[in-house]
């Protein structure tokens, strides 16, 4: 439980599980893979960063830890510092997280708890 989950019970079953979040990830990918700015940041190989984030959402959102066990404390802003990232690599980074998450069968009030929590999880990575 956490502070995004705790008012809509068990939103990680409603939405798919496991399942629901490898594909959104697949789908935040497609638009990464595409974009001038953020793309030259991620390495070659996406498929690892790919399924770190999916395993570390899952994890997040109540499902089997094993974005722990395979990478330790997700630390994510210290994660993140090597990045430059500004409020226009926040704000592009954010908007295909949105478009990916519109392109899901998810009702109004999930895509809501889920953009908040981007939105404000992106913010904290700002370090520039
Ligand atoms: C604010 C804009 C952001 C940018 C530009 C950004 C960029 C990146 C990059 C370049 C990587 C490395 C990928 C790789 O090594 O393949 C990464 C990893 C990661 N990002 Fe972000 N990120 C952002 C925001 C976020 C947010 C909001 C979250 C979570 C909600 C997040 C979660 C992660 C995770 C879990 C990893 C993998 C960490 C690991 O190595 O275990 N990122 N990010």
């Amino acid at each position: 439980m956490n502070q995004f989950n705790i008012a809509s019970s068990n939103i990680y079953d409603k939405l798919g599980g496991e399942a629901f979040f490898y594909k959104l990830v697949d789908k935040f990918y497609d638009f990464i893979e595409s974009d001038e700015l953020l793309r030259p940041m991620y390495p070659e190989d996406l498929e690892p960063g790919k399924s770190h984030l999916a395993k570390f959402l899952i994890q997040f959102w109540g499902g089997p830890k094993q974005y722990s066990e395979e990478r330790g404390h997700p630390r994510l802003r210290s994660r993140h510092m090597q990045f430059p990232i500004g409020d226009k690599e926040r704000n592009i980074w954010v908007s295909h997280m949105i478009s990916a998450l519109k392109s899901m069968d998810i009702n109004q009030g999930e895509l809501k708890t889920l953009q908040n929590y981007f939105e404000k999880t992106a913010t904290m990575m700002i370090n520039k």
